[in-house]
């Protein structure tokens, strides 16, 4: 089975080959991902609500992330492994930001994934030059719902979308070896696009960034709770498992 490193990832948008990501949680989702050869995986900080069940991503914490991402890493020979670091992980120093970073490395990751624009830009270069591979993420920023009122698509006026523009500009330059767009208007996601050398992965962003990535559990329709707006959802299983698990506990009550 094929590894696949930062360089394949990046090859993608050299050959302009559109590519599917997603997120793991568990040794078994990860093994299934690994057996479809998908890229890149993303231990992400929806973690929080779908492992966990806390109500959105700042709650979780560094050792729930490791549990996670050490099960994801046991179970796929194939992916890129990207861990994304919780709230507060790395806002407070470059010093926490490569400490924090390097748990998940030396735990099997193969890069990091952090929110945020120019704000983050320094702990960004801390991580590259400390040889840690980072993957940007701006646009809408879950780990920011209280600081941004809610979740918001991002870069709706000029302003706003030049600066995100601006950010992506600056994070490739800071050595990001790609960037997550999440809740950008598609315009603006496909300028960003064509402007960085890096690919761009987008979620709730339009169809014109290099790769896409969506939740395991969106996908699938796994959680109780209703998925975003964003979700593409090819399967019910919540309903299908909830079926599955009636008829077996229906079964053994008529012993
Ligand atoms: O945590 C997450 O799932 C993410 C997304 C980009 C899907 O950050």
């Amino acid at each position: 089975m094929k590894k696949y490193y930062i360089q394949d990832i990046q090859d993608f948008k050299t050959r302009k080959k559109p590519f599917a990501t997603i997120t793991a949680y568990d040794y078994t989702s990860s093994a299934i991902c690994s057996a479809l050869e998908f890229p890149l995986v993303l231990v992400g900080d929806s973690a929080s609500m779908v492992m966990f069940g806390y109500d959105n991503t700042t709650p979780v914490a560094m050792n729930e992330m490791l549990l996670v991402l050490k099960a994801v890493v046991r179970g796929n020979d194939a992916a890129l492994i990207v861990a994304d670091m919780p709230f507060l992980s790395y806002q407070p120093s470059k010093r926490d930001a490569v400490h924090n970073a390097g748990r998940f490395i030396k735990a099997g990751a193969n890069a990091v994934k952090l929110e945020g624009g120019r704000e983050v830009a320094t702990k960004i270069e801390a991580l590259v030059k400390s040889g840690i591979p980072v993957m940007g993420h701006i646009g809408l920023l879950p780990q920011s719902i209280n600081a941004m009122s809610g979740y918001k698509i991002q870069g709706k006026t000029k302003d706003k979308a030049m600066t995100l523009i601006d950010d992506a500009l600056l994070l490739e330059k800071m050595g990001i070896f790609s960037l997550v767009l999440e809740g950008v208007p598609a315009e603006v996601a496909e300028i960003i696009s064509n402007k960085v050398k890096i690919p761009t992965i987008g979620i709730g962003s339009g169809p014109n960034c290099d790769g896409q990535i969506q939740v395991f559990h969106d996908v699938l329709g796994l959680s109780s709770f209703p998925p975003p707006k964003h979700a593409m959802q090819y399967k019910n299983l919540n309903k299908e498992i909830t079926s599955a698990l009636q008829e077996y506990k229906s079964d053994i009550e008529k012993f």
